[in-house]
């Protein structure tokens, strides 16, 4: 498969841009040809920001597993499609072909069918990193069910709460999955998780660790017999057929739950056709990717990065995708190495909180792995230091591969502001040049754009994008409102991602992290209001309040300050027991690494925290704290600075 819109110079990509920028619908127009239509949009692009409201390739009739998949078939059958690696590297690996994918994929839309599953039914996936959960993303879509992916490690709790926002009625899990030296009890979560649900009728368990399970009897059934039922079903003579589910363009495909400022997720709604572009054309141009590469992202399917780069585009491009179901320090810190010399990997991408702990185990476990194969280097999640970014460079890419430092977010569906590797320059710790169709502004406060650089010669805001790009979130789900208010109110006119970020003078930008209340932990986005509510509901809790500190591997950790009904629990065990809370209610990516038990919260007269204060403490910052005049009791900010812990 050729890629036509592969931007191949400097001077492309900025004919390119302009010409997005000039003429949207006639670029886009152009770029959706190399997709397949069951029937051709009537209009490119509709929209307002105020409602808001995005419609890209209106009318326009598709279903993106014809294009991820059956497309390739005829040219492209045997070529692999995901190269699995399991957890244990002694166990064997499985090699997917188009062809082995297209079936499986329309056994389970079968299964789902057999199970009463029905266009627009949203289907719950809390699965491993095993090819089955591939296989179930791809079958929801293929039928046009909405596909809603939980994260491994969110909790009962985290589960039910997604749930019931999504009104989702089907669940596909395993019985547990395997990461690292852990064995986790996927099964027996969704059980707890569903004490109480009244939308779920029916469960589909797939056999991954053999984990003994408790099976519903009429509400569970076992992936493995439903899987030969389908196939019987929908195979003769050999020959498979399962039609797809004719979707329009601007019908949901799926729901994938995020943090923001507030205590609740929200369920960003992404789109079949602007999505499907858009994740094709970032993913062919921001990685250069060639007919034939091998492709590792090293990313969880649970979060976007894996939506979009290990299954939607480079499925879509007819591309090699490598799956991962472990982590890169088990069983040693070499093992991503392991996988790039297995596969004779040639795009690499991870997330920046990988590479800076890889870093910290140094050069052995480099030792004796050829590496040769790489040709492209990835980093997302969160702004990659020069020291980390440098380490990449000289020991994975041996000074002869591009960086793409890609900006994005849950809600952009894809990649946004990168270089092209090897195409446009890179800038250590620089996410540099947007994509064609982004056009990114920089705002104060108040929302006028900045215009005065600062005395390095540089513009800093807050970032804001003022016009859609295909791959924008459409609306959360159930609450078009909340959609609004937490993305386009904030800013008239512009789309406001939560993100600081400079700008120099040749145009490219730096992001510096939030502006809002979320914390970045090791790529993981969390809200401090949904942490401040899961340490609120341990019994001895009065209030809390929860703030990031600047962390050496995780990028960010979590320190809260706790107020408790007893004065200063001394034990450790109270310390465990708020753990405890938060894991269960969250998960374990949402524990503080740091609690400090205080007396009272810096707060000012009309009751709201000053953050400001609690995050320089954290920081560890003792004397410019500023202005603490307008506290109620500037006594308590002493008092907490000298017990920081
Ligand atoms: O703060 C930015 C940071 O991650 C946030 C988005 O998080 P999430 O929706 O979970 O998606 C993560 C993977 C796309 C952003 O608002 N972020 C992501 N990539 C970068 C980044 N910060 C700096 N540089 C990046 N390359």
């Amino acid at each position: 498969m050729e890629y036509p819109f592969q931007i191949t110079s400097l001077e492309q990509y900025k004919e390119q841009y302009q010409k997005s920028v000039d003429e949207p619908e006639s670029f886009w127009g152009d770029i959706a040809e190399n997709f397949y239509w069951r029937k051709k949009w009537d209009k490119v692009l509709e929209w307002n920001f105020k409602e808001p409201k995005v419609e890209w390739f209106k009318g326009g009739k598709l279903n993106i597993t014809e294009n991820c998949i059956d497309r390739h078939l005829e040219t492209m059958g045997e070529k692999p499609a995901i190269i699995w690696e399991p957890n244990n590297p002694d166990e064997r690996t499985r090699v997917v072909t188009y062809t082995r994918l297209h079936k499986r994929v329309c056994q389970f839309a079968q299964v789902l069918l057999n199970n009463g599953v029905k266009k627009g039914d949203r289907v719950c996936i809390y699965m491993g990193m095993v090819p089955e959960l591939a296989y179930a993303v791809l079958g929801c879509a293929r039928i046009g069910a909405i596909h809603s992916v939980i994260f491994g490690g969110f909790s009962a709790q985290s589960i039910a709460d997604r749930l019931e926002d999504a009104k989702a009625e089907f669940i596909v899990t395993c019985d547990g999955a395997y990461r690292g030296g852990k064995d986790i009890p996927l099964k027996s979560i969704i059980d707890d998780a569903l004490i109480g649900n009244k939308t779920v009728k029916k469960v589909i368990v797939y056999t991954r660790t053999r984990t003994p399970v408790s099976m519903i009897k009429g509400r569970d059934v076992w992936w493995e017999d439903e899987m030969d039922y389908a196939l019987s079903q929908i195979e003769k003579n050999n020959v498979v057929t399962m039609p797809a589910t004719e979707m329009d363009a601007e019908d949901p495909l799926f729901i994938l739950y995020t943090s923001g400022s507030t205590g609740k997720p929200k369920g960003v709604v992404h789109t079949c056709g602007g999505y499907m572009v858009w994740t094709t054309y970032t993913f062919v141009n921001v990685f250069q990717y060639k007919p034939g590469d091998v492709h590792f992202c090293t990313a969880d399917i649970g979060w976007i990065t894996g939506h979009s780069y290990i299954v939607y585009g480079p499925l879509a491009a007819g591309g090699t995708s490598v799956m991962f179901e472990g982590v890169p320090t088990w069983p040693d810190a070499g093992r991503f190495w392991d996988i790039v010399d297995k596969y004779k990997v040639n795009v690499l991408y991870t997330a920046t909180t990988a590479i800076r702990s890889l870093m910290s185990y140094g050069l052995d476990p480099l030792q004796g792995k050829d590496m040769s194969s790489l040709k492209v280097l990835g980093t997302v999640g969160e702004p990659i230091n020069e020291e980390a970014w440098h380490w990449y460079d000289q020991h994975i890419g041996k000074k002869k591969c591009p960086i793409v430092d890609t900006w994005w977010q849950t809600e952009t569906g894809g990649i946004l502001i990168s270089n092209l590797a090897g195409i446009t320059p890179a800038k250590p710790s620089w996410a540099t040049l947007p994509m064609p169709g982004v056009q990114p502004v920089l705002v104060d406060e108040r929302g006028k754009e900045v215009t005065e650089p600062d005395e390095h010669g540089l513009l800093k805001g807050n970032l804001c994008i003022k016009a859609p790009w295909p791959g924008i979130i459409r609306t959360t789900y159930g609450d078009h409102e909340r959609c609004r208010t937490n993305y386009f109110a904030t800013y008239e006119n512009l789309y406001f991602t939560g993100d600081g970020a400079l700008k120099d003078k040749d145009g490219n930008f730096r992001i510096t992290g939030r502006v809002d209340d979320v914390l970045n932990v090791s790529g993981h986005r969390i809200g401090t209001a949904e942490i401040e509510n899961a340490i609120n509901m341990h019994a001895s809790v009065v209030e809390s309040a929860v703030v990031g500190f600047p962390h050496s591997i995780k990028g960010q950790g979590v320190y809260a300050f706790v107020i408790t009904e007893k004065k200063h629990p001394e034990d450790d065990l109270a310390k465990k027991d708020i753990l405890e809370t938060v894991s269960r209610i969250i998960g374990p990516i949402a524990k503080p690494d740091k609690i400090q038990f205080v007396n009272g919260l810096p707060k000012t007269r009309s009751g709201k925290i000053m953050r400001r204060i609690l995050r320089k403490i954290a920081e560890g910052e003792t004397e410019n704290l500023g202005d603490t005049s307008t506290l109620l009791d500037p006594s308590i900010v002493d008092e907490i600075k000298q017990n920081k812990v």
